[in-house]
């Protein structure tokens, strides 16, 4: 075993970009923790503050070296990143280049060779600040497309180690990620792991061919199933197992949460503060060029102009997280977007009562379970995205059976929310005709459809991925 001081001894470690708590300094240079952005986050929270573990990751801050910590009986294993690694690693290759060329190169991908430098040095610190975290024989858990590379950096530094990888965002089809100029060492650096994880087994499909054309391994061919009968692929001596996990959200406690009196008081009163229009309809987003916020805002101008809308009789909520500031498309996005929003309210508002409400905050917990339960119809359209939890979040939070789903058939959620409004995203026509047909949705109609997905969503909770991941990683015990 490779020499590495060990200053912890954690039997499960989850390894990620981001820590859950993000470091914030505030105006008088005071510090403070608050929740950090992003449904990794929202989804692993909850499932690892359950358990006994630890968590090695960024504070979201450059240039601030933070000692670990334990928050709440879980372990915080802080990994520093100066400013130049954030510009390059961070900024650079993980959300210029990786991010968009695995969203199907929504925007186009910049190829830089100093960021991907940047990647391998970060990545080797983030192995070697998990390697000193975990206890002989432990479990790791890395996470997402920002850590490709430390599955393999890891099991270099310890063997001993049983290694769990997961992707949370889509993986691409074979001939974009052949366009990415590193592709064989970030094949190499996953296959690293004892186990790989998608959330869509035609994802774990690209993987097992990609690692044979490129890495010339052996795998196997047959079909990937969810959750079951993943791909097995020979890494020298050792089987790395390929399959697919689509992740989910704590419904159990969204579900108890939105049945409190207090977010049923504050539903109402957001009904109320909005002018108690006829329909409220939401969105809830991560200010991402992804999301398709642009083409939802288009959608409803045209049908505002086109009379098969009425201004007041609908009111649009838009709540958008600030994300990547620093990146350039999301500063050109973000601007149009704005542009957006006053452009319909410029020709459709009235003194007092906007068409659009845009809100570039975070909100917390109990006011997203209000607006979820305030609102009629909830727009989801992303171009692409991994999964997306908001709409599991939405129907999480409607034990009323109230409201209607339109969603992008391009998010990973859409295989299992079948009865929702699905739309494709490309066709602005078709998105038009899902808003109209959720606004005058019959709602015995409504009260079927939700129904349903909350059969799928309720049964089928983050605990249960978590778990089935960690079966077939052999981390526990088959149920
Ligand atoms: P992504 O991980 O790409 O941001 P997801 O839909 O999978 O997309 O997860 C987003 C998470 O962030 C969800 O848990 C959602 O509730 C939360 N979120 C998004 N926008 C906001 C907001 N404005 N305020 C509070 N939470 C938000
Ligand atoms: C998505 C990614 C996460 C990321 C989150 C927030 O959920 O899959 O890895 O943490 O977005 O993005 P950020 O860049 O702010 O961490």
């Amino acid at each position: 075993m490779a020499e590495t001081s060990r200053t912890a001894s954690a039997d499960f470690v989850v390894v990620a970009n981001r820590l859950p708590v993000d470091l914030e300094r505030t105006a008088d240079g005071s510090r403070r923790w608050t929740a950090s952005p992003g449904g990794l986050v929202s989804a692993l929270e909850p499932f690892l503050r359950s358990r006994k573990g630890a968590w090695v990751g960024w504070p979201g801050v450059p240039d601030v070296e933070v000692e670990e910590f334990d928050d709440d009986g879980l372990v915080l294993h802080p990994v520093s990143l100066t400013s130049d690694d954030v510009r390059d690693y961070y900024e650079g290759f993980s959300n210029a280049t990786l991010w968009p060329l695995y969203h199907d190169v929504v925007a186009r991908p910049v190829f830089d060779r100093s960021w991907w430098e940047s990647y391998v040095r970060v990545n080797k610190r983030f192995a070697e600040a998990s390697a000193q975290v975990a206890a002989e024989g432990a479990t790791v858990w890395i996470q997402d497309y920002q850590l490709q590379l430390v599955p393999a950096m890891l099991r270099e530094l310890r063997p001993d180690l049983r290694i769990g990888f997961f992707l949370h965002i889509p993986f691409p089809p074979v001939e974009l990620f052949m366009q990415m100029p590193w592709r064989t060492e970030i094949v190499r650096g996953l296959v690293g792991a004892d186990l790989v994880g998608f959330h869509r087994p035609g994802g774990a499909q690209n993987f097992l061919w990609l690692a044979r054309q490129l890495a010339g391994l052996e795998s196997s061919r047959g079909a990937v199933g969810i959750r079951t009968r993943p791909g097995l692929m020979q890494v020298g001596d050792r089987t790395v197992r390929v399959g697919a996990f689509p992740i989910s959200i704590d419904a159990i406690g969204l579900d108890k949460l939105a049945k409190t009196k207090g977010v049923a008081e504050r539903a109402a009163q957001l009904r109320r503060d909005l002018g108690n229009p006829k329909k409220v309809l939401l969105g809830v987003d991560r200010l991402d060029y992804t999301k398709g916020i642009d083409l939802r805002l288009q959608a409803l101008h045209e049908l505002l102009h086109e009379g098969r809308v009425r201004p007041e009789d609908v009111t649009f909520v838009q709540l958008a997280t600030p994300s990547r500031e620093r990146v350039e498309h999301y500063q050109r996005m973000r601007g149009d977007i704005e542009q957006m929003v006053g452009r319909i309210n410029g020709e459709f508002a009235r003194v007092g009562h906007p068409v659009v409400h845009y809100l570039h905050q975070s909100v917390n917990r109990t006011e997203l379970a209000a607006f979820f339960s305030a609102a009629d119809v909830m727009v989801v359209t992303p171009l692409r995205d991994g999964m997306n939890l908001v709409c599991k979040e939405y129907v999480a939070c409607r034990h009323d059976l109230g409201g209607s789903l339109v969603l992008s058939e391009f998010a990973g959620a859409a295989a299992e929310l079948t009865s929702a409004l699905l739309v494709n995203p490309h066709d602005l026509d078709g998105v038009k005709n899902a808003l109209e047909t959720a606004i005058t949705l019959d709602p015995a109609e409504g009260r079927r459809r939700m129904r349903a997905m909350r059969r799928q969503v309720l049964t089928h909770d983050v605990d249960r991925w978590a778990r089935s991941f960690l079966q077939a990683l052999g981390a526990e015990p088959a149920d």
